[in-house]
């Protein structure tokens, strides 16, 4: 049985090869760094919805390529309408996972629920926004849930979630 690494950069490498070479061995054998991403209302409609912000692809297309470059991770994607789903992943996710990628969408704006969340759990939170709220509507302006997260991506696209890994990466190293 191969042991569990979770942490050196030198096994991140070996685990990526080891990936490479066979791309269906569970990377659960393999890492217990595990990722969660999650996305709040609407964002199931990537792709679809207002593509001039959001742009054309949608999330599930981004996560295979994701999965292809973070391929020494487990990640996970979950994606909810739904307030209270949405801190029930939360809660489920966040007492031993590596960290949570979390666009919490409409919800940024209003959901003390969210933030308490946040603020309940032990994995540290990265806030992501694929268009810059700033530039945006005034009501977008007001996060309430910054204040609880590690950190906040707003305005590089998709990439934004690739940069929150890599940093939640570099923070276990
Ligand atoms: C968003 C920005 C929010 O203001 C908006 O309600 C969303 C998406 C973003 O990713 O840019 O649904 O979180």
């Amino acid at each position: 049985m191969l042991q569990t690494y979770s942490k050196s950069k030198v096994l991140r490498t070996e685990i990526r090869l080891i990936r490479q070479l066979f791309p269906y061995f569970p990377i659960s054998y393999l890492s217990a760094m595990k990722i969660q991403i999650i996305n709040g209302p609407n964002l199931n409609l990537l792709g679809k919805r207002e593509t001039s912000i959001y742009g054309s692809q949608s999330f599930e297309e981004f996560f295979t390529t994701l999965k292809q470059r973070f391929s020494e991770v487990e990640l996970h994607y979950y994606q909810s309408n739904i307030e209270g789903e949405i801190i029930n992943k939360i809660h489920e996710t966040g007492f031993d996972f590596t960290g949570i990628v979390l666009n919490a969408g409409a919800y940024t704006h209003t959901s003390v629920a969210i933030h308490d969340a946040i603020g309940g759990i032990k994995a540290p939170v990265i806030e992501v926004h694929i268009s810059n709220v700033y530039n945006r509507e005034e009501f977008r302006h007001k996060s309430l849930i910054t204040s609880k997260c590690i950190g906040l991506l707003t305005g590089f696209g998709l990439e934004g979630y690739a940069m929150a890994i890599s940093y939640l990466l570099k923070r276990t190293a």
